[in-house]
């Protein structure tokens, strides 16, 4: 972004927050006491190191390394930013930030290198991620885990086919147990499966990410429904096994953009709703309130009967399943990052298209003038975290939410990256405005990411770190960002503007 646009971006910010909803200028509130400020990243995207000390191939080693092609620019993330080998440089880096927690991933393939259990997890895999928490301890940085963030072992996918089968969902939860068992001394806040929509409409919806399964509108939900099957598995084996010992939370990670009314007709507003209710709520709406969303079940079943089908698209969750599901949450996780502008269509989409977008049926644009950030559909308008947080408030019954993951990619990769540094400031003061104007329980935030990673098909292309890493330097030098001191600021004065102008 050049520095016409960031000049714009910044007026257009103020002009938003006049006109569409948050206050005029950068919130001054300090942080609600006890307000969790942390950084993260993910180990497909950062460790590298992906056949060392035992580990499986996964569904991304795969693909990238078979088929260099479907990525931008041909990377794999055989070496990415090699935190596998610099881990402790990199919690030293996480430590200088002054932040109190830490978001990472484990590698389901550094436990079980095939995903299924054996009499003995993989020991260097389960060593790496020992020494890892017990030093985040040490440095008294609170670790979040995520037990799967998009890397499943290949053997899973080639033996039944990965989420699209239910035999998924007991081996994924016999890894929770695992992992639970492992590393739950070390771990108070564990997150089970990171962004299922991307996992199941990319994967094995359009196909666009592997296991690349091009089943539009089947294989999407057949995933959604063993997905979140998988994540209230896990979640009741930590309830009852180990709950009362490690006194633990246990939550999902969903994402989703925010979609803006283009007008204040009903049927836009009807079509942000549904737009909202396919991204987030097909995965919200199981685990807070039962059940898929009332319209999304409407819509599928319309649009399956009207193409001659005998039964929905969207396979039913039994009352068994719904139970089983509903509840499993002890805080709301969300992944945040940009907004859409959502508006009715003129026709319904014809019903031989099974596509994901034509069963949401919504216009989808992007104002030109909205800052993008590395990648097509990364649209910036901070207001729209706003209105985010105040839709999960109202949908899911005011819950406890942490921000999970929020953060500004470019292509660049510049140094002085104030564009991040406007990113973050807006953001937050949206998330501030959220708490101190709307009541909204918001107790955590967490920046994405501490340092450049294998941004999955856009490789290297797009660069979303406060260090910037040298991926062309066999070292993987970080350096740090003008973000990076930005950022530590914010965790230090926990407060957005000057400390002597921050009001309680
Ligand atoms: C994913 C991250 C990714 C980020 C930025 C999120 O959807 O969870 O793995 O790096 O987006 O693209």
């Amino acid at each position: 972004m050049g520095f016409v646009s960031i000049l714009l971006f910044a007026l257009g910010c103020v002009h938003c927050s006049i006109t569409c909803c948050s206050s005029a200028e950068v919130n001054k509130h300090f942080f609600p006491p006890g307000f969790k400020i942390g950084v993260a990243n993910a180990a497909p995207q950062i460790e590298g190191a992906w056949n060392e000390d035992g580990k499986g191939e996964t569904i991304w080693d795969r693909y990238a390394i078979s088929q260099p092609d479907t990525i931008y620019d041909h990377s794999s993330p055989q070496v990415a930013s090699d935190s596998y080998h610099k881990w402790r440089e990199d919690l030293e880096m996480v430590k200088e930030m002054g932040v109190d927690h830490y978001r990472l991933s484990i590698a389901w393939a550094r436990i079980y290198p095939d995903g299924y259990k054996t009499d003995k997890p993989n020991e260097r895999g389960v060593a790496y991620y020992k020494n890892l928490l017990r030093s985040l301890r040490a440095l008294n940085i609170e670790p979040m885990v995520t037990l799967y963030h998009w890397d499943l072992p290949q053997k899973l996918q080639d033996d039944f086919g990965g989420w699209l089968s239910p035999k998924i969902v007991d081996i994924f939860a016999d890894y929770a147990r695992t992992c639970f068992e492992l590393f739950g001394d070390e771990v108070k806040w564990w997150t089970t499966i990171n962004e299922p929509k991307q996992i199941c409409e990319l994967g094995y919806g359009s196909g666009v990410f592997p296991p690349a399964i091009n089943l539009p509108g089947v294989g999407n939900y057949q995933c959604a429904k063993n997905v979140l099957l998988a994540h209230a598995k896990a979640y009741h084996i930590y309830d009852k096994e180990f709950r009362q010992k490690n006194q633990g939370k246990v939550s999902i990670v969903i994402d989703t953009i925010w979609f803006e009314p283009n007008t204040t007709k009903p049927v836009d507003i009807e079509a942000s709703e549904r737009a909202l209710q396919f991204s987030f709520g097909l995965y919200g709406n199981p685990v807070f309130n039962g059940d898929w969303p009332a319209v999304v079940k409407a819509r599928v079943a319309q649009r399956s009967k009207q193409a001659g089908l005998k039964k929905s698209r969207l396979p039913t969750l039994s009352p068994e399943e719904i139970a089983l599901i509903n509840g499993t949450h002890d805080f709301l996780c969300i992944n945040h990052y940009a907004s859409h502008m959502v508006s009715a269509l003129s026709d319904e989409p014809p019903f031989t298209d099974t596509s994901f977008d034509a069963d949401i049926g919504v216009n989808d644009s992007i104002p030109s003038e909205w800052p993008k950030g590395g990648e097509a559909w990364f649209a910036v308008w901070p207001p729209g975290m706003r209105k985010l947080l105040v839709w999960l408030k109202n949908t899911y019954n005011n819950p406890e939410i942490v921000i999970t993951e929020n953060g500004f990619s470019d292509n660049a990769g510049t140094l002085e990256d104030d564009h991040r540094i406007n990113y973050y400031r807006d953001y937050v003061s949206n998330c501030l405005d959220a708490i101190y104007i709307d009541n909204v329980n918001l107790t955590g935030y967490t920046a994405w990411s501490i340092l450049d990673d294998w941004e999955w098909r856009v490789g290297y292309h797009s660069l979303i770190g406060m260090y910037k890493v040298d991926f062309n330097d066999p070292n993987r030098a970080r350096t740090p960002r003008k973000s990076a001191g930005y950022f530590t600021q914010v965790a230090k004065n926990r407060c957005l503007v000057d400390p002597k102008d921050c009001v309680h």
